[in-house]
C-alpha cells in the first residue's frame, strides 16, 4: 500500500488528504481517499485579504495535518510522496502550501509532487466519474472554461472573457447584499425567485462574458432580490449550456465533464445533464465533496503524475498556470 499526502492552499480553502492505493495503475476499485480535511475562511463582505488568508492556512495546516493522517490511520513517515498546489491562485496562500509540503518532503525524504490545481480539477474527477474522453466544463470562482483532449493536452475552446462564473455569483451576492454574501447567497435567494428578468446574454463565439450582467442588476432597482438572483442564474448557465452544446457538436465527446465548485450547483447539473442527454453523451459529475477547493483532488491528481512521471521541472508556486500547460500522459 501506497500514501499520498495532498494540501491544498491556493485561495480562501485550505485542506490536507490522504489517499491510499494498492495497484500499478490507480483505478477506482484500488485506490481510496481515505481523508479529506478542509477549513474555509468564511466570505466578507469586501471579499478576501490575501495576508488574512495566509494567516488562517498557517493556522490550520498542523491542525488538519494531524486530522487527515489520524482518519487514515497512518503516522506521517507511512507517507509515500507530498502533492501540493502549485498554481494557479494567491500568491500569500500558495506559498504557504508550498512550504508546508517542501518541509515535509525534506523531512520525510518523499518525493514533493507540484499539482496544476485547475488540472487537479478535471482529472480527479476524471478518475472518480471514470470519464475516458470526456468534453470539460470546468466552472469555478476564477474560471469559466470548455475544453477538451487533443493528443496529450487540452485544448481550450470557449471561456470566460471576464470573470468566472463563480465570482461573478459571489459579485451579484454582495452588490445585493446577501447573506452569506456570495454564490450561496444567491443559490439560496433564487429559490424563491417566480419572475425571470431579461439580462444581458452575451457569447462571441465559443467565449462568454458576464460583466454585463452585473451591472444590468445593480440598474435594475425595481425588482425583487430573488428575482434577480434567479434571472441572473438561468442567464449565466443557459449561456455556458449553449456554448458547451455548440462545442460538442463538433468534437462529440461521448461524456460532458462539470467540476470545479460551481458544478455542486443543482440547477446547472440538471441543465447540463438534460443537453448531454439529447446529445447522446454521458453527463458525469464527482460528489460535491471533490468539486469544492479540496485537497484529496491534489493527492489523487498527484497520485496519477508521480505513477506517470509526469513530474514538472519547477517547483515553487506559480500564481498564473493554465490547464493546457500540462501534459497528460495517463
Ligand atoms: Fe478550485
Amino acid at each position: 500500500m501506497q500514501y499520498f499526502l495532498g494540501i491544498e492552499s491556493t485561495a480562501h480553502t485550505f485542506g490536507v488528504s490522504v489517499v491510499s492505493t494498492s495497484g500499478a495503475k490507480p483505478t477506482v476499485k484500488n485506490t481510496k481517499v481515505e481523508s479529506n480535511e478542509i477549513a474555509k475562511f468564511p466570505s466578507t463582505k469586501e471579499g478576501y485579504i490575501p495576508r488574512k488568508l495566509a494567516d488562517h492556512h498557517v493556522k490550520q495546516f498542523p491542525l488538519l495535518l494531524e486530522a487527515a493522517l489520524k482518519k487514515a490511520k497512518i503516522k506521517a513517515k507511512d507517507l509515500d510522496a507530498i502533492a501540493f498546489s502549485q498554481g494557479p491562485g494567491i500568491g500569500h496562500c500558495l506559498h504557504v502550501g508550498y512550504v508546508a509540503a517542501k518541509t515535509l518532503s525534506e523531512e520525510l525524504r518523499v518525493p514533493l509532487i507540484p499539482v496544476n490545481h485547475a488540472v487537479a480539477h478535471v482529472e480527479s474527477s476524471r478518475f472518480l466519474t471514470e470519464a475516458k474522453d470526456p468534453l470539460v466544463v470546468y466552472v469555478s470562482g476564477g474560471n469559466t472554461q470548455i475544453f477538451s483532449r487533443l493528443g496529450k493536452h487540452y485544448h481550450v475552446y470557449g471561456e470566460t472573457m471576464d470573470v468566472g462564473l463563480g465570482n461573478f455569483l459571489d459579485n451579484v451576492g454582495r452588490v445585493l447584499k446577501l447573506d452569506p454574501p456570495d454564490a450561496v447567497g444567491v443559490l439560496k435567494a433564487a429559490v424563491q425567485g417566480k419572475n425571470f428578468v431579461d439580462l444581458p446574454y452575451t457569447i462571441k463565439g465559443m467565449n462568454l462574458a458576464f460583466s454585463g450582467i452585473l451591472t444590468s442588476i445593480q440598474r435594475l432597482k425595481s425588482f425583487s432580490v430573488p428575482d434577480l438572483c434567479w434571472s441572473a442564474q438561468e442567464t449565466v448557465f443557459s449561456m455556458l449550456v449553449e456554448a458547451t452544446e455548440r462545442c460538442l457538436c463538433h468534437t462529440r465527446n461521448p461524456e460532458i465533464l462539470l467540476c470545479g465548485g460551481n458544478a455542486r450547483n443543482r440547477r446547472l447539473q440538471q441543465m447540463m445533464a438534460l443537453m448531454a442527454e439529447e446529445q447522446g453523451a454521458r453527463f458525469c459529475v464527482a460528489a460535491d465533496e471533490f468539486n469544492g477547493d479540496n485537497a484529496a483532488m491534489i493527492a489523487l491528481t498527484g497520485l496519477l503524475m508521480f505513477r506517470h512521471g509526469a513530474l514538472p521541472r519547477r517547483e515553487t508556486p506559480l500564481q498564473r498556470m493554465r490547464v493546457e500547460t500540462q501534459e497528460i500522459s495517463w
